[in-house]
């Protein structure tokens, strides 16, 4: 070897060493052809292929208001630590992309995009990974095969399994709550600002204890769900019998891929729209508390029965959740209203709103989570706890009052999807979750 040989071999390496420091974003550590195309895994596994297919896993790179969101948020920044916040969508939404090569960021052409990555967190993503690095911002280790001439090992829920396309191996980590929290746990990259909290979450509420009985990890509620069974902490959870591959051995439970939460309206798919209402139907309950009628307040018990996190989790500074109340008179007047969504489709002020407000670090709050430094309030349910909520009745003597309270569920404000389009073009269902009408009387 010449010494200039030498030499720039030297420099490679100081080049590819200094990378991942002075890179903001994961440098190109597989090649695109070990990954098998999900429709290939559909061959064998035709069920959970169509449970899966568009799924919101499935079109994570092409949902709509993902795709509005992070071009919204990348407009007008020139603060560096907020660029590479609003670039580094991808790591999630596309990450077979990211980890071999392409894109980087979110800004990077999206026709160049390889077809494979498009299908979002797919297949042979989760069925490679071993473990999990750290438990936020997508850090799962993976072991891919070579393509569908040496596929590699595909890990999963059971010890005896046998194909003889793949070879397979029992994962306990593909059986706990961890291969799902390393992405639903989110941090923003340069402040550390916790966006969306889920595992976080899940790991320290009630659902996460060492009695069987009543453990239930991520899996267990969203794994369990399928048509007219919405498996949630509210609900049976049943069995779900039958085979992992078409021609596999009859099984106890296959979990199944729906990976459905709350989103009724974007995945084009009626089956997965119907399951997130169903979903979204056995998971609080609302109570009234008239003790203090007299001096004309009404406490509203809002309670997460059925989810194993936060009510509502996942990007919660865009998600929401409200009561509309309306209490009339003897005389059917209505005396008191609020959460009634107004002409404009939007909520109006002084609604009770469970969310979270993400501000700027002086106390202002922002809508763009690559500015998000700190949080200004968050106001959710615990899983299998309450809140309660005070309103003040206007003065007034009546004989007896009819109050309707409804918790309602949306997954974006109509200010938002404004921002996309020709005001008011775009509208997403309004879902009730929960409802409770009572007569008071007062004397
Ligand atoms: C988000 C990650 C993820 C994706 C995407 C995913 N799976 Fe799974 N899959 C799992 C987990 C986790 C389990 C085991 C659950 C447990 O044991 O608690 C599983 C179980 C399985 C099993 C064992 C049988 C069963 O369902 O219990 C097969 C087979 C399987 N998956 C195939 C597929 C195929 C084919 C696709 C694509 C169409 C796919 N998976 C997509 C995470 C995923
Ligand atoms: C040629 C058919 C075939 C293809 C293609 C195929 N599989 Fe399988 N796979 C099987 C069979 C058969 C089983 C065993 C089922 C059982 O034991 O119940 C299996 C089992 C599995 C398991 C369970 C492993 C365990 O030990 O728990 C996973 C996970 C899995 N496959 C994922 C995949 C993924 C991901 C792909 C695409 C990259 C894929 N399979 C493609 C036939 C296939
Ligand atoms: C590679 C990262 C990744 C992994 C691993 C992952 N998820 Fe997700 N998940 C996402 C992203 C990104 C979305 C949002 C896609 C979108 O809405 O554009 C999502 C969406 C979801 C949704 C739908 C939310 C809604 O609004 O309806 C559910 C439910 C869900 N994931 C559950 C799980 C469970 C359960 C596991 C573990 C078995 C898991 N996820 C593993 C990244 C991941
Ligand atoms: C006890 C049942 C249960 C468990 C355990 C559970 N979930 Fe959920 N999950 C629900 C219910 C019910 C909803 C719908 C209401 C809501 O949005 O919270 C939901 C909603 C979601 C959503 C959609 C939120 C939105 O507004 O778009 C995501 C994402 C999600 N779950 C991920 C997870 C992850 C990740 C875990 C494990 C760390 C987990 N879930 C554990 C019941 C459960
Ligand atoms: C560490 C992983 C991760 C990163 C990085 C990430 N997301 Fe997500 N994203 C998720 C998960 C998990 C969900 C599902 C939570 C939920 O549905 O509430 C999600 C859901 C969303 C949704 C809701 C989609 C819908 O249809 O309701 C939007 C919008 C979104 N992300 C935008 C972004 C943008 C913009 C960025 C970059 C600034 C980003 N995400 C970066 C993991 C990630």
């Amino acid at each position: 070897m010449t010494y200039n040989k030498l030499f720039n071999i030297i420099i490679i390496i100081a080049l590819a060493l200094l990378l991942p420091g002075s890179s903001c974003f994961a440098a190109e550590q597989y090649r695109l052809s070990q990954f098998i195309s999900p429709e290939t895994c559909g061959d064998c596994h035709g069920e959970i292929f169509s449970q899966w297919e568009n799924s919101m896993h499935h079109i994570a790179e092409k949902d709509p208001i993902y795709l509005l969101l992070s071009k919204f948020l990348r407009t007008g920044l020139t603060d560096p630590d907020e660029i590479v916040e609003a670039e580094s969508c991808v790591k999630c939404h596309v990450p077979i992309g990211v980890i071999t090569g392409y894109p980087e960021k979110v800004s990077d052409d999206k026709k160049k995009i390889p077809e494979l990555a498009l299908h979002g967190i797919q297949c042979d993503y989760c069925h490679i990974a071993t473990g999990a690095k750290k438990m936020y911002n997508n850090d799962l280790a993976l072991d891919p095969g070579n393509g569908e001439e040496d596929p590699g090992i595909k890990r999963g829920p059971f010890a005896d399994s046998v194909s003889d396309f793949h070879e397979t191996e029992f994962s306990e980590f593909h059986t706990s709550s961890k291969i799902c929290g390393t992405c639903h746990d989110v941090r923003h990259v340069a402040f550390g600002t916790k966006l969306e909290t889920t595992y976080e979450e899940w790991e320290k509420g009630p659902y996460n204890t060492a009695d069987p009985q009543k453990r239930v990890t991520c899996q267990g509620c969203h794994m369990y769900q399928k048509p007219n069974i919405p498996a949630t902490g509210a609900t049976v959870r049943p069995e779900n019998r039958g085979q992992a591959s078409d021609d596999g051995p009859t099984r106890k439970h296959i979990f199944t891929h729906y990976f459905v939460g709350a989103n009724s309206s974007i995945p084009n798919d009626k089956t997965k729209q119907k399951m997130a209402e169903e979903r979204l139907k056995n998971t609080a309950s609302v109570s009234i508390d008239h003790k203090q009628i007299k001096k004309g307040q009404l406490t509203f018990i809002v309670k997460n029965t059925g989810a194993g996190h936060y009510l509502p989790t996942g990007v919660t500074d865009i998600r929401q959740m409200w009561l509309e109340i309306t209490v009339r008179n003897e005389r059917n007047k209505v005396i008191y209203s609020s959460g009634k969504l107004d002409k404009d489709n939007y909520i109006p002020e002084g609604t009770i709103i469970f969310n979270t407000v993400f501000g700027d670090g002086k106390g202002n709050p922002t809508h763009n989570i690559a500015k998000a430094r700190e949080i200004l309030h968050d106001k959710r349910i615990p899983p299998l706890e309450s809140l309660r909520e005070m309103i003040q009745l206007p003065a007034g003597s009546w004989k007896s009052l009819m109050v309707n309270a409804r918790l309602l569920y949306r997954s974006a404000p109509q200010k938002i999807l404004d921002v996309a389009s020709e005001k008011g073009k775009f509208k997403l269902p309004v879902i009730t979750m929960a409802e409770i009408e009572k007569k008071i009387n007062l004397r």
